[in-house]
């Protein structure tokens, strides 16, 4: 699939005046991550998450017709009940990039209710959750106004809308593991949407576990925007970039061999390479906070004297995931409420496993 293969021509709209579609889309956490994009929302390597099963936000999209024609986008947004100014510009521009895949979109007045399971401003990102549900919202109207697409390109095309919103968005649609970005080793890959892991998953990362320790819930140091652009110019910029391609080339025999211990270095490697990036640029960041690193250093000594599987990553903040085998879960989450909790904003966390993607409500 192309761009080109996305665009929709000829479709007729006059027959649908209103109706409403609600989608529960989950967030996700890379294992190996993009950090570096081209325009427009081009990774500059492929990168590889675990869907998450109980962080994602709902979103109800209701539409009706304009009563006087114009280009101009007609958008309300309510988030957690109340009318919310705040997002509105993030969803005009995400309106903007996607209205020549999704063209009806000048045609309606929308109201979109939009709500996260996960405490807002807990430092969790709902940009790939949020853009990915609403992605999935616009692409139920294209399916009302025609019918006959298939499974496959709805899917493929709201991964492609959402990494227009958000880039690990486009990893947000289905589960259990996504890969986005065009990698040699991962059949059908793309820069322009996302791939289910297309091999068989060793039982090992079956309902593999999640637990977010919220170190600080303070709004982004460095947004996402500011984030990427840090890699032009980084210069280990290319050596990162050929990095994480070989990780994926990893991780893929590693998620199907089962090979734990490997795990657990590509992946803590993958999250401090990240942080290393941001520490290496210029302007330069620290976005670990002191309770990051002391997490970490607990979580390498319970490893050691426990022989376990446990492991973290980071995403571009201070919050730690907790990453752990489903047959370790009773001792491991011990080990968190009675050593890391400590460590953690208010004693927040949120118990989080794999989850198997989006769906329609
Ligand atoms: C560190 O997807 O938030 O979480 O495309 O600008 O919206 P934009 O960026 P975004 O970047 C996510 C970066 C990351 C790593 C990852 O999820 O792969």
């Amino acid at each position: 699939m192309t761009e080109q293969d996305f665009i929709l021509k000829n479709l007729d709209s006059s027959k649908l005046d209103k109706g409403s579609c609600t989608w529960q889309s989950p967030s996700n956490i890379a294992l190996v991550k993009y950090w570096g994009k081209s325009d427009p929302q081009i990774p500059k390597n492929a990168s590889i998450s675990f869907t998450l099963q109980n962080c994602h936000t709902t979103t109800n999209l209701a539409y009706s017709k304009k009563e006087t024609s114009s280009k101009i986008f007609s958008v309300q947004v309510i988030f957690e009940g109340k009318i919310n100014e705040e997002f509105k510009p993030k969803i005009i521009k995400f309106f903007e990039r996607v209205a020549l895949y999704v063209p009806f979109i000048t045609e309606y007045d929308f109201v979109i209710k939009t709500d996260n399971s996960f405490p807002h401003s807990s430092g969790i990102a709902s940009s790939a959750s949020g853009m990915s549900a609403l992605a999935l919202c616009l692409m139920s109207i294209e399916k009302q106004l025609n019918p006959n697409i298939s499974e496959e390109y709805f899917t493929q095309k709201a991964s492609f809308l959402a990494r227009l919103g958000s880039g690990s968005a486009a990893r947000s649609v289905e589960g259990e593991l996504v890969v986005w970005g065009e990698h040699k080793e991962i059949p059908s890959s793309s820069n322009i949407y996302g791939v289910k892991f297309p091999f068989k998953i060793h039982n090992n990362f079956k309902n593999y576990h999640d637990t977010i320790l919220l170190v600080d819930k303070g709004e982004k140091q460095v947004s996402s925007t500011v984030g990427h652009n840090l890699m032009f110019n980084h210069p280990f910029a290319q050596q990162r970039f050929d990095q994480a391609n070989e990780n994926i080339t990893k991780i893929n025999q590693i998620l199907q061999n089962g090979d734990l211990k490997a795990f657990v270095n590509l992946v803590e490697s993958e999250a401090l390479t990240l942080h290393a990036m941001m520490m290496t640029s210029h302007p330069h960041f620290v976005l670990m906070k002191p309770n990051t690193l002391q997490i970490i250093e607990k979580i390498w000594d319970y490893r050691r004297k426990n022989n376990s599987n446990i492991c973290f990553t980071l995403d571009a903040g201070a919050n730690v995931h907790v990453l752990f085998p489903e047959r370790e879960k009773e001792k491991v989450n011990a080990f968190i409420t009675s050593k890391l909790l400590d460590f953690c904003q208010n004693n927040q966390y949120i118990c989080d496993s794999v989850g198997t993607g989006a769906r329609q409500l």
